[in-house]
């Protein structure tokens, strides 16, 4: 019986279920109990954006199918609290004011020990920055040294990269909000682990539920995959539009459309790439109706 199996699992599970309705998924079956891996049996590996517009890859369109299984054949739980019970209104839901309703999300996030990446030499959590009204809002993967010290995202050479490509597009840095999939620095700059991104992406998703950005820009394969809840390579994950609406978000928003380009830290290892990703700038571009000052339209940023 589930209880036997794993200590702790209804918290576990709980936290778990909180995330997936964070990415909109509501629906939960349960596969008769045949074997002890409990937790892939009522929960599946991957988890989906609710929103992309188009086609999916087969994996993934089976898992969605797997997802739309009517609620009433959720699983029951059988202890005293019910896991599907567990999910709370957000903060800043009723507030209007988007520097405010950050304001309480950063307020929620605190002093962060969510995940063990508190525990590994972060100096401080990087939430995020820029315009709190911006139409276009930049994702990446997470905190490097120099933005660990300066707790700012996106401030050493990749930084830099990204300043030249906002200006490329006509835009400023404080035009744009830019945040990143997870908020602490994850040591020796390697990836976020998977439980980490889990951990963190529901903060990532407030932030965006309350600004509303008309666009998103995922800046690299991390932020992309994270985001979009899809493994593909970058070279299907660019050139095209995916629409993308945190679950709970207002209703009368029509949700933001996502981007996938390249990591302006990739671009340093790699320019030649750099006229791809001025490809995928322009497109943005074109959706929010910015004309690039005469040069940078073309010419890639440097
Ligand atoms: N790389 C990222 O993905 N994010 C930052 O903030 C800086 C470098």
């Amino acid at each position: 019986m589930a209880h036997t199996l794993v200590p702790n699992l209804r918290p576990a599970l709980a936290e778990r279920v909180r995330y997936y309705h964070e990415l909109g998924i509501y629906d939960f079956y349960l596969r008769p109990l045949q074997s002890p891996r409990l937790v892939e049996a009522v929960l599946p590996e991957e988890p989906s954006a609710s929103s992309l517009s188009a086609p999916l890859p087969r994996s993934q369109s089976d898992f969605r199918e797997e997802m739309a299984i009517r609620k009433s054949s959720a699983a029951p739980a059988t202890g005293k609290v019910s896991i599907f019970e567990s999910v709370t209104p957000n903060s800043e839901q009723s507030v209007a004011d988007p520097v405010v309703a950050l304001s309480l999300i950063r307020q929620d996030l605190g002093d962060c020990t969510r995940c063990k990446l508190h525990q590994q030499g972060r100096k401080q959590i990087v939430f995020g920055v820029g315009n709190p009204h911006a139409e276009l809002m930049f994702v990446g993967e997470g905190p490097g040294a120099d933005e660990d010290a300066q707790g700012e995202p996106f401030v050493g050479r990749a930084g830099q990269l990204l300043n030249n490509m906002i200006k490329a597009m006509g835009l400023r840095r404080e035009d744009v909000y830019i945040a990143n999939i997870v908020k602490c620095r994850p040591p020796g700059n390697r990836t976020p682990e998977r439980d980490e991104c889990e951990t963190c992406s529901p903060f990532l998703m407030r932030q965006i539920a309350t600004i509303k950005p008309k666009a998103i820009v995922a800046l690299g394969a991390v932020a992309a995959k994270n985001l979009l809840a899809l493994n593909a390579p970058m070279s299907e994950l660019r050139g095209r539009w995916y629409d993308f609406k945190p679950a709970g978000s207002d209703p009368s928003w029509p949700g933001s459309r996502l981007a996938v380009t390249y990591h302006p830290a990739f671009l340093l290892r790699d320019p030649r790439q750099k006229g791809e990703a001025w490809k995928d700038l322009q497109m943005v571009m074109k959706y929010l109706g910015i004309e690039a000052p005469k040069k940078a339209a073309e010419e890639p940023p440097r």
